[in-house]
């Protein structure tokens, strides 16, 4: 079958829908996403948002911060363009109907997080993704111009390549038609063609062992690119959360949102010292890498399995105002967090690199955006700042709608691309070889490209997945495709380029540490 749309929008978190809502208005928009249309990395989001609202905090005080967090090597224009753009993105949130909480005063509540200086993050209690997927999810459903396609896996985008020509990374405008799509309820492969495609298919999270990211966020569209030829960049950057709730075998774990930190919480070890003051001047709020590797490293010394954060000391009802889903997570499982200290230990979070693109989103192929935490756009660095990615999800999807509409007028569909070819493919008699590999390659993500890496640890790494990598693409050739099979061989591939880009880059900066090169100095302060 196929389907013709103007604009491709693949994923339904922040990054797709605000771009699908804006595209709708002067176009066609087909949204594919793999499960229900809440199941992303956004509906999870605690936290809040960042953006410059009132006196005393500045432009210029968010840019240091984010500057400072990415450990130098931010790209300084998209910086500029996420943090000013900002506040006309909350507007534009506010209006679709998403509510952030409010003073007595009627001023919106602003809390603090690690590596800010000033407190800037809208919230809604501690479950802002949730309340923003909810408006935009009311919004898109009501769209007359727009088609939900829940439950439909985008397998590979369409390029040059699948009309038979050869391309290379060194190929002069590859450009993509659209994707191939499996439906999961039918197991049919749609072919869609689209004028502009749109990945929005968030992040990476699950390969590695220990995550807060729901099972959804496998790298699909960094792989899609990758094996495009397009270019994917600071793949080595992947961010560990430093508290999510140590409760083993709870996948993804549960996030124990940095506001807490912000809120007073301190983090202590098992025999209730406080230790991050050993590793950075704002101890418990310091940036995520420098508390992820703080914590690392006292389990490493002490044997231990987890450290406490301690918000005991606060006042209770205070708490539990601001932190009703996770005093109720906690509670389930035995923790009264105004009376005793939570244990936590550092999950996979956040992939800052991704599909490079430009300020307007565009990646290396034409016709193809990429948003949202599948793409790199230069605003993380080397470090993403706390609260700056659903932020700079809404602002690039703006910015790539404005830059997307004003080209589709001269594109044709490219109507002779081939249908699937499903021959010589078969059912899967033993789903337990994709399993198994599944599992044997987030152990080797998680044993050797964690927080702490080496040279040695990262040679082992890639010969280990160099044969799960074999085995998958035999798989692949022989099996009919399965949403497992397709999530296996990609997770392999974002594998293959944290484990090169890590490899490549000779020093220890922001979130990529080696114990073969020390940190430089600017690393000290920053992480
Ligand atoms: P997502 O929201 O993850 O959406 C990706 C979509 O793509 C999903 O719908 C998925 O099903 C779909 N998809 C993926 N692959 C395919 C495919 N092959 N075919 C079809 N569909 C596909 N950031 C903040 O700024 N503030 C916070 O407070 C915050 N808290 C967080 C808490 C947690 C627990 C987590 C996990 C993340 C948090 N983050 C936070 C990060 C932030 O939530 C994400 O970076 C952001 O939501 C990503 O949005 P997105 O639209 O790019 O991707
Ligand atoms: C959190 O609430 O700690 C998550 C914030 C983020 O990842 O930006």
């Amino acid at each position: 079958m196929n389907i013709e749309t103007d604009f491709l929008v693949i994923g339904s978190g922040i990054a797709g829908l605000s771009y699908a809502l804006k595209a709708a208005e002067v176009g066609k928009v087909v949204i594919v996403t793999k499960g229900e249309m809440n199941e992303c990395n956004t509906d999870y989001a605690q936290g809040g948002i960042a953006s410059v609202m009132y006196d005393p905090d500045t432009f210029e005080k968010h840019i240091r911060d984010t500057l400072v967090c990415g450990a130098g090597i931010c790209d300084r224009a998209a910086v500029e363009q996420v943090v000013t753009r900002a506040p006309e993105v909350i507007k534009q949130l506010i209006a679709w109907g998403v509510k952030f909480d409010k003073e007595g005063t009627g001023r919106y509540e602003l809390a603090r997080e690690g590596g800010h200086s000033e407190h800037r993050i809208l919230h809604h209690k501690d479950i802002t993704g949730h309340e923003i997927e909810r408006a935009l999810m009311r919004k898109v459903k009501r769209h007359h111009n727009i088609e939900i396609l829940e439950h439909h896996f985008a397998v590979d985008i369409l390029t040059q390549h699948h009309l038979g020509k050869l391309v290379r990374k060194s190929t002069p405008d590859i450009t993509c038609f659209g994707a191939y799509v499996l439906n999961l309820k039918k197991h049919e492969i749609y072919t869609v063609l689209s004028k502009i495609t749109v990945l929005a298919t968030g992040g990476v999270g699950n390969i590695y062992h220990t995550t807060t990211n729901p099972s959804v966020a496998t790298g699909d569209g960094i792989a899609m690119v990758h094996r495009a030829k397009g270019i994917v960049e600071n793949m080595e950057f992947i961010q560990f959360h430093p508290t999510s709730l140590y409760n083993p075998g709870e996948r993804p774990s549960f996030l124990i949102s940095e506001a807490m930190r912000g809120f007073g919480g301190i983090l202590r070890l098992q025999n209730g010292k406080e230790f991050m003051h050993k590793y950075h001047p704002m101890g418990s709020l310091a940036p995520r890498d420098v508390v992820a590797r703080g914590i690392d490293h006292e389990l490493k010394i002490s044997g231990e399995e987890f450290v406490y954060l301690d918000i005991t000391h606060k006042d209770p009802r205070e708490v539990t105002d601001h932190f009703p889903n996770i005093y109720k997570k906690c509670l389930s499982v035995g923790i009264d967090l105004t009376k005793d200290m939570i244990p936590v230990v550092p999950a996979a979070h956040y992939c800052c690199g991704g599909v490079k693109v430009d300020l307007n989103g565009q990646s290396s192929i034409r016709r193809l955006y990429a948003l949202g935490e599948t793409s790199s756009s230069g605003l993380h660095g080397g470090n993403r700042l706390a609260s700056n990615s659903l932020m700079e999800a809404a602002v690039y999807a703006d910015a790539a709608v404005r830059h997307s509409i004003g080209r589709i007028d001269g594109i044709e569909l490219q109507r002779d691309i081939p249908a699937w070819d499903y021959e010589g493919t078969t059912m899967p008699e033993e789903m337990a070889l994709i399993t198994q590999n599944y599992k044997e390659m987030q152990q080797i993500m998680s044993n050797y490209v964690g927080i702490v890496r080496s040279n040695l640890r990262l040679e082992r790494a890639k010969r280990r997945l160099e044969i799960i990598f074999k085995e998958t693409e035999e798989l692949y050739s022989k099996l009919t495709l399965s949403q497992d099979l397709c999530e296996l061989r990609n997770m392999i591939a974002v594998g293959y380029l944290i484990i090169k880009h890590a490899e490549a880059l000779h020093q220890s900066i922001g979130l990529h540490y080696s114990t073969d090169y020390p940190p430089a100095r600017s690393n000290d302060n920053n992480g």
